[in-house]
């Protein structure tokens, strides 16, 4: 890691149940799914990034090109079924396949409590965070159980204990339902079904949230133990190992990543 924050490591293991295959990542134009994306392809899959961002999602395609990757941007609003759908059968009409699933797009909520959150803003929040990882699990599994592989969806420290920011936390909690659910409807398969609860990261949505100024980052860096802010890469490393033959034992777990902050 540069001290600029840039992830320029090496994968530090190599899998061997990459090659030839096809990962799908949603919200992947910035932060944790760009990172993932770029991990997926660094360990030989080919890879389609997912997010309504298209400029910055055909840039993730590019930067996994440019290292040798396999990739395709394709523009997709997870809220919306129909283009879920089409995202999964390009991907399957590109590649032949679906093999991996990260479920990461999301959005966060502003400094309103429950009382002052409008309605319609409690169903952006739900409808992206939660809803949106329903219709791509929907469509991801049919595509996945035709040969096996694994789902990781990303829900938050606020999917494990309580956050102020309620429909936030409401809808990352119930990522962490979904995924324990369906990873039990689908445990005699050859798919499994886990999330990643990341602490506090480094991302676009982190600079949001903290206004970026020196003070809102050192008031969220105050709550990690480990005092600093995770890389993006590092919750990568985590989807990528639950992906992994090495997690084939492991079903809806939801894996806590997070310097410490949650414990
Ligand atoms: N950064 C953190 O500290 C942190 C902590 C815990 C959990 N998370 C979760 O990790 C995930 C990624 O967050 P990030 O920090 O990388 O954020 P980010 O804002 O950098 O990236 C989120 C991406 O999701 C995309 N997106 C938003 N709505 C979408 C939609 N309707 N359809 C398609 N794409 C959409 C955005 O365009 C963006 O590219 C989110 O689910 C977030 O809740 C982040």
């Amino acid at each position: 890691m540069t001290e600029d924050g840039e992830d320029r490591r090496q994968p530090a293991v190599a899998y061997r149940n990459f090659d030839d295959k096809v990962a799908f990542v949603t919200g992947a134009a910035s932060g944790i799914g760009r990172a993932t994306a770029l991990a997926f392809g660094r360990q030989g899959a080919s890879v389609v990034v997912a997010d309504v961002a298209e400029d910055d999602n055909r840039e993730t395609a590019e930067l996994i090109e440019d290292e040798g990757g396999r990739a395709l941007a394709v523009s997709c609003d997870l809220r919306k079924s129909e283009e879920v759908q089409a995202a999964i059968e390009t991907t399957v009409d590109e590649f032949g396949r679906l093999d991996f699933a990260c479920n990461n797009a999301g959005v966060e909520q502003g400094p309103e409590k429950t009382h002052e959150l409008d309605d319609d803003e409690w169903d952006r929040i739900v409808d992206t965070d939660l809803r949106g990882v329903f219709l791509s699990m929907k469509c991801e599994i049919p595509a996945i159980l035709d040969g096996g592989g694994a789902i990781v969806n990303i829900s938050s420290g606020a999917g494990i204990s309580g956050f102020p920011g309620s429909a936030y936390g409401a809808a990352k909690h119930g990522v962490v339902g979904l995924t324990r659910s369906a990873a039990l409807e689908y445990a005699e398969t050859d798919l499994r079904i886990n999330a990643v609860c990341p602490g506090i990261v480094d991302t676009s949505m982190m600079d949001r949230f903290t206004g970026d100024t020196e003070e809102g980052r050192q008031e969220v860096i105050d709550q990690e133990p480990v005092g600093r802010m995770g890389n993006p890469a590092e919750i990568a490393d985590a989807v990528l190992w639950l992906c992994s033959d090495a997690a084939s034992f492991v079903l809806g777990h939801a894996m806590v990543v997070d310097g410490g902050q949650t414990v």
